[in-house]
């Protein structure tokens, strides 16, 4: 991606400030969970599943990281790491259905969340952050369709997991946005 087209983050308006410092919370915990996954999984098909998805979100991370300024930057970050981390051991721990229907339950917030800031974007006018943004959320529904594919039978306490890792996330978007 060429970055030094992107008009500077200074130029974001608050609104899309506050989306782009939760879209870089948010893909701090990204690539946490999988950090958390190869922490925990010794399952060889787990571990691939895990790098390949690693290696995406430390992209989709570093651009926002070298583009935001530091004071744009969530002051939570330590929270959000753990948190992913906590997230990808904990369904690691339950094995590969676990991991997968985690996976599936993230992303499809993930990709929603995305395709919320698709109108102020358009407003924004920056198209090489809409192109980028636009193809973060494609590889997040790659993720999604190839962890919902692996979901198998989802338990009574799985789908409890899942709604919590889906609220969860959504709380932590807002507060992302914020602080
Ligand atoms: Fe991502
Ligand atoms: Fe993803």
């Amino acid at each position: 991606m060429n970055s030094a087209s992107l008009q500077s983050a200074s130029t974001l308006p608050t609104h899309l400030a506050g989306e782009m410092r939760s879209n870089h919370a948010g893909e701090t915990g990204a690539v946490w969970i999988y950090k958390g996954i190869l922490t925990v999984s010794r399952d060889p098909a787990i571990r691939l599943f895990a790098e390949h998805h690693l290696a995406t979100e430390q992209t989709h991370l570093g651009f926002f990281e070298d583009w935001l300024t530091s004071r744009q930057k969530s002051l939570l970050l330590p929270l959000w790491r753990l948190s992913g981390f906590m997230l990808g051991a904990v369904s690691a721990v339950g094995g590969q259905n676990w991991v997968y229907a985690s996976i599936e339950a993230v992303e499809t917030f993930v990709v929603k969340h995305y395709e919320s800031q698709y109108a102020a974007l358009d407003d924004y006018g920056d198209a090489t952050l809409t192109a980028a943004i636009h193809r973060f959320c494609s590889d997040e529904a790659d993720h999604r369709d190839e962890a919902g594919g692996e979901t198998q039978a989802r338990s009574g306490l799985l789908k409890a997991w899942c709604w919590v890792v889906g609220v969860g996330s959504e709380q932590a978007v807002k507060i992302a946005r914020r602080i």
